[in-house]
């Protein structure tokens, strides 16, 4: 399995190389770690420095934007000369926790799009409750990079209008939660050929664990909930999933 979105710098339980060794050990081979904060561009270059099966994604989170300067964009680019850097991320529009600098979310989002397509890298998506601007956003400026609609929350209906476009779904532990009805139904309808695995660790715990820290080797659980909810065995998903991470982020 590739855990495609991953925060092992914000996992306070377990050290880094415990955490790194337990994923290995439970069958996940490559960690993708993305950035949120400014500060994380280190940590994750530091990262991916120190593990083979460890990549970054350099960028920065929508709720952080305040915090963007123009001057990140040489700093990205400078730095993903590096091949351990995969992808562009994560990025993207988040309404859910605080509404009042949307333009300046949505111009630094733009920003980053034009960032990506010039690097020709792929892009990670946050989309918190802002599925038709990040979508609009999205078809508008984007042009060219992969799109991973990370930790993806919407209905089987957007999945399947993002995936006409080509993008990728993610999904995550909440597809285990028991009243996710409505990822459950979108883990069940879309093709394979558009699923990708994540944790989101620290965050978003699946069952049995849900309740405690996330870590990447969890991702597991996600995998054989899916195969669960498909009816095929874990290995397909397994299989599959590994094989769409390596063409999404050329690995
Ligand atoms: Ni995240």
């Amino acid at each position: 399995m590739i855990d495609t979105h991953t925060h092992i710098n914000m996992i306070e339980g377990s050290s880094l190389n415990e955490v790194v060794q337990n994923a290995i050990n439970s069958g996940v081979e490559k960690l993708l770690v993305p950035s949120a904060y400014p500060k994380d561009i280190e940590e994750v270059m530091d990262l991916a420095e120190k593990y083979d099966n460890v990549y970054g994604m350099l960028g920065v989170h929508p709720s952080e934007v305040k915090d963007w300067t123009d001057n990140l964009i040489d700093k990205i680019k400078e730095l993903s000369k590096n091949p351990k850097i995969i992808a562009i991320g994560e990025i993207g529009l988040d309404y859910y926790w605080d509404k009042s600098f949307n333009d300046l979310q949505k111009e630094v989002f733009i920003k980053q799009i034009k960032l990506a397509n010039e690097l020709n890298l792929p892009i990670s998506i946050h989309d918190r409750e802002a599925h038709k601007d990040t979508f609009d956003i999205l078809k508008e400026h984007n042009n060219g990079s992969k799109i991973v609609m990370h930790c993806f929350s919407g209905s089987v209906e957007f999945a399947k209008e993002c995936i006409k476009e080509g993008y990728y779904i993610a999904l995550g532990g909440v597809v285990t939660f028991k009243n996710a009805v409505k990822m459950k139904e979108v883990a069940q309808n879309i093709p394979l050929e558009y699923l990708l695995l994540e944790t989101d660790a620290p965050y978003l715990t699946p069952v049995p664990f849900r309740g405690t820290e996330n870590q990447p080797a969890y991702v597991k659980y996600v995998a054989e909930e899916i195969a669960k909810i498909r009816g095929v065995s874990f290995e397909e998903i397994d299989k599959i999933t590994t094989e769409n991470a390596k063409k999404v982020f050329n690995l």
